[in-house]
């Protein structure tokens, strides 16, 4: 069975609108060149970079989705534009029916460079966070949330350790229960185990399934690995190459809940899917490279 969408009948449009949490609607992100005579005489000048173009997507409530795709085609531009930490040219994002155009609580953001402050320990992180979000929660409170967090995603004993003094599955951790911490509808997590070693990547995913599991909100993740999207996801969206980049198709991930990741490799749907997203992925690179050659 081929679970998958082609992009000229996008599966973008979900029946039952009450459904739909995340809306995407046209949006386009134009990044303005440089001109002016000083850009000029010192050719610094560049014309407007179109780097996504058209996109639509609907997501439901409590869903994991992945976003796949070449390097540069301009997942980072799209998931910021939803975050609201950037805005989009044309077109709209709507999430429970409103209009996105800056930072909300409803949206929980987990970096791959972690950006945390390097001069706050674990707790202070964290608490930072919390207390930016729910100034009129009580001390007591914020301090609850923040313990159950940082337990949430194994870091007990670390509370205060500062940045520098953590690993970088450490540092990514408490990314990630900083953006839990504050109760957000939606997971936004950009290329959020990139960064890491290919056991600490693999022991951290397993950590996300976990609290997905246990919390079910709407993620959103862009990542590189296919196994990852494969591991996580219940549809993964790959993009196309840019300039003007869209999306190329939406794969509906069919293994049951909760995952295990020897069961998700043995289930009969996975080399097929596995199969279809490298394609896509070498004809998009290839057609990357083949541009850059080109003159
Ligand atoms: N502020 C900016 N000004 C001009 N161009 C930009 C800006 N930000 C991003 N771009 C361009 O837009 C395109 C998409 O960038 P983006 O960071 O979204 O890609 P990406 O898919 O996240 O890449 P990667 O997989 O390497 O993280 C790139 O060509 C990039 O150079
Ligand atoms: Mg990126």
């Amino acid at each position: 069975m081929n679970s998958s969408f082609s992009a000229q009948n996008p599966p973008t449009t979900i029946d039952n609108a009450n459904d739909v949490q995340i809306s995407l609607h046209h949006v386009s992100k134009t990044f303005p060149g440089r001109s002016g005579w000083l850009n000029k005489i010192t050719g610094q000048a560049s014309s407007d970079f179109v780097a996504i173009e058209d996109i639509n997507l609907d997501i439901k409530h409590n869903t994991f989705v992945s976003i796949i795709g070449p390097s540069g085609c301009g997942k980072s531009t799209l998931l910021n534009i939803i975050a609201g930490l950037s805005s989009s040219t044309s077109g709209e994002v709507r999430i429970n029916g409103e209009m996105v155009d800056k930072p909300g609580p409803d949206r929980g953001m987990v970096f791959q460079n972690y950006a945390l402050m390097p001069w706050m320990t674990v707790e202070g992180n964290i608490r930072f966070a919390v207390e930016t979000v729910y100034p009129n929660m009580s001390v007591k409170q914020q301090k609850r949330v923040v313990k159950e967090n940082i337990q949430l995603v194994n870091l007990t004993g670390a509370e205060n350790k500062r940045p520098h003094e953590l690993s970088g599955g450490m540092r990514q951790r408490v990314g990630i229960a900083r953006a839990l911490a504050i109760n957000p509808q939606i997971l936004l997590m950009d290329e959020p185990f990139g960064a890491l070693d290919a056991l600490t990547r693999g022991f951290l995913q397993d950590e996300i399934e976990r609290i997905w599991e246990q919390q079910r909100k709407t993620a959103i993740m862009i990542t590189h690995s296919i196994e990852e999207s494969l591991l996580l996801s219940d549809r993964i969206v790959m993009m196309t190459k840019g300039p003007a980049a869209r999306i190329d198709e939406v794969l509906e991930i069919p293994f049951p809940r909760p995952r295990d990741r020897t069961e998700v490799e043995n289930h009969p749907a996975y080399l097929g899917l596995k199969q279809e997203m490298e394609d896509h992925l070498y004809r998009e690179t290839r057609a990357v490279e083949e541009a850059r050659i080109t003159p």
